[in-house]
């Protein structure tokens, strides 16, 4: 079966038991035991629900894995992610990762002993120099947030493997159905749910999967006793929204690329980063690695007051800090989902308040062109 088909046919579509089309909600935290000497499958929700059994199936399927876990949030699937390392251990993280995680790292992490160095994952000799006999772990995005780089994953993979490092990529932008980082050598995928695969902004949920079994059960103990588990009517909601993935990014990504092709041609516009696009730095490899450019891009406004003119003044996209949803989501990196990042830190990466980061949404690509060209306007 092709990627789209899957989304639809998995193994856990239907309710295997009653053909029902759509997998029960199991809004049960006990099931009860056969006796004491015959537990049954389930035994208590923070350990194991029907229901969010069928979501990891799902999502280790999609991502071509074989085990795959279910969390409360995207950070709560980064954070178990990154629970496997030990204090002492050395990570190598990718530059311009999501805020959040940037502040799990730093603020939480290191406290706990985890030795952290930030370099440019796009050049691979970059991170090979920075490769000591303590690096335990390799941590990416691609494309990064919000400057769309792009990490070449089996190169990065490859690297890894030499050294013996965990590998760890969020996929949170691209999804399955667009790239999979295990079949490319990566070890752990993790996702923020909350955003593509849910799709409706109305669902906080994380996912991480894996094809090791080792990291498996290293996750399962970590997902079980750190308790941030997604709860049964989440997973409903996240197995529905993958349902209807394939056609809502298709459309995302060809509204996306008109705006982006035609806001780079605007004179106020300084850069666009959307891999999607003739002259990116990163698009063969992106295209190497992915069958499509995303639904969300960044753009460089002429001034930082022109980019807070856009933001205020457009009428269409909400100010938010998510993105992947049905409607379309604007917003100011530097101070909302990049917040949390030092301002030399953020000035130095071009995090700056001229650049606005949009995530396109199903609303008809004139309907947005004509809102932003109102919003770019002067006053
Ligand atoms: C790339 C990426 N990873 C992880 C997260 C965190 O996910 P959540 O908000 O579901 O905890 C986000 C949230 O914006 C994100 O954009």
């Amino acid at each position: 079966m092709q990627r789209g088909t899957r989304l639809v046919h998995h193994r856990f579509s239907m309710d295997s038991g009653t053909g029902g089309v759509s997998i029960p909600i199991h809004q049960s935290v006990v099931f009860a035991q056969e006796s004491l000497e015959q537990p049954g499958e389930y035994e208590y929700t923070r350990s194991g629900n029907p229901t969010r059994r069928a979501l990891e199936e799902a999502i280790a399927d999609l991502e071509g894995g074989n085990y795959g876990f279910a969390f409360a949030s995207g950070m709560a699937a980064i954070t178990a992610a990154l629970s496997l390392f030990s204090a002492g251990d050395h990570l190598l993280v990718s530059q311009d990762i999501y805020g959040g995680t940037y502040r799990a790292l730093t603020r939480v992490f290191k406290r706990f002993g985890l030795e952290i160095t930030f370099v440019d994952t796009t050049d691979l000799e970059k991170v090979a120099a920075q490769i000591r006999p303590s690096t335990k772990g390799l941590y990416l995005e691609t494309p990064s947030n919000p400057l769309m780089k792009i990490t070449d994953l089996a190169r990065a993979a490859a690297l890894a493997r030499e050294h013996g490092l965990i590998t760890i990529a969020d996929n949170t932008f691209m999804t399955p159905y667009l790239q999979r980082p295990l079949e490319l050598g990566i070890d752990v995928v993790v996702h923020s749910a909350t955003k593509y695969l849910g799709g409706h902004s109305d669902c906080l949920a994380g996912l991480a999967v894996t094809r090791d079994a080792g990291l498996a059960r290293e996750l399962a103990l970590l997902q079980n006793t750190l308790g941030a588990v997604l709860a049964p009517h989440e997973c409903w909601l996240i197995l529905r929204g993958i349902k209807t993935l394939k056609v809502r990014l298709a459309q995302q990504e060809q509204t996306a690329t008109a705006l982006a092709t035609w806001l780079a041609g605007h004179p106020q516009v300084k850069a666009v980063y959307y891999p999607g696009l003739e002259g990116h730095p990163g698009r063969e490899v992106h295209f190497r690695q992915a069958l499509g450019a995303g639904g969300v891009f960044s753009f460089r406004l002429a001034t930082s007051e022109l980019a807070r003119q856009v933001i205020n003044k457009v009428r269409l996209p909400i100010i938010g800090s998510s993105l992947g949803a049905v409607e379309s989501i604007i917003s100011l990196p530097a101070t909302m989902s990049h917040g949390s990042l030092p301002e030399e830190f953020k000035k130095r990466l071009g995090i700056t308040s001229d650049l606005v980061r949009l995530s396109v949404g199903l609303e008809d690509a004139a309907d947005l062109q004509a809102d932003l060209e109102q919003a770019l306007k002067s006053p």
